[in-house]
């Protein structure tokens, strides 16, 4: 198997989770914040460290933050894009397969990396190959005056996606060769790719690969990790 490079974005702030959260760590940013006895993002830095077609692990840190043991720590940029395009730009130019993970996805296991790279290697002429859980709860549009029901949407075709993504690096390359405005509107890479006309597979994940957004979240995850 070729070698693959990891990027994991750990950069942002945390402001929905708040500094106020009962875990002892105050002000700290979300991916430095103690989960069932380790930082945040030590659980994805250990999991990818399992996948043994994952060459280098290249972290987007917050200001003052130093990179965990093993890994490439870069300043991380204003918008979560940002962050992954500062991370690629550290990754050296030896591995044609990224993948990108959010520290904020905690659970994410080995297996849900090696996955995403295998589909990416399956699909035909495949761009991305994208973490992703169908849909369980029925689906509304709603209008601008946030009380107004305008349609439903038919649940059988939406997936919410996650991480870990995997990309063909020139792909992710241009993807992420856009203005500021359209960086900082993506929430996630593979949007950059599927606008650019790329080709972009799910790979089905559990549900259990829960991203840690509030306190609500952070303690889901700790009673899951602490099992
Ligand atoms: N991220 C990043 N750089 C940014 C913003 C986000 O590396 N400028 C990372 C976060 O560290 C996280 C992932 O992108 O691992 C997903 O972002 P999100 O869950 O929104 O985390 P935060 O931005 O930290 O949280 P919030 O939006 O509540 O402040
Ligand atoms: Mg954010």
């Amino acid at each position: 198997m070729a070698p693959a490079v990891a990027l994991l974005v750990a950069a942002g702030r945390g402001e929905r989770l708040g500094s106020g959260a009962p875990y002892g760590d105050g002000a700290r940013p979300k991916a430095f914040v103690t989960l069932a006895g380790k930082p945040m993002l030590q659980w994805s830095v250990d999991a990818l460290t399992a996948v043994a077609e994952i060459e280098r692990i290249v972290v987007a840190l917050p200001a003052g933050e130093q990179a965990p043991a093993g890994t490439i720590g870069v300043p991380g940029g204003a918008v979560r894009s940002a962050s992954v395009r500062a991370a690629l730009a550290a990754a050296g130019d030896d591995c044609e397969r990224v993948i990108v993970h959010d520290a904020a996805r905690p659970l994410a296991p080995p297996d849900l990396f090696e996955r995403v790279l295998h589909e990416l290697d399956a699909g035909e002429g495949c761009d991305a190959a994208i973490a992703a859980a169908p849909v369980t709860d029925t689906v509304k549009q709603v209008a601008d005056d946030g009380r107004t029901v305008l349609r439903t949407l038919d649940r059988s075709t939406l997936w919410a996606v996650q991480t870990p993504q995997a990309f063909r690096r020139a792909a992710l390359e241009r993807a992420l060769d856009v203005d500021e405005q359209l960086l900082a509107a993506a929430t996630d890479d593979a949007w950059l790719i599927e606008r650019a006309g790329g080709r972009v597979r799910v790979v089905p994940a559990g549900a259990d690969n829960l991203k840690v957004t509030t306190p609500l979240d952070l303690s889901v995850a700790e009673r899951l990790l602490a099992r």
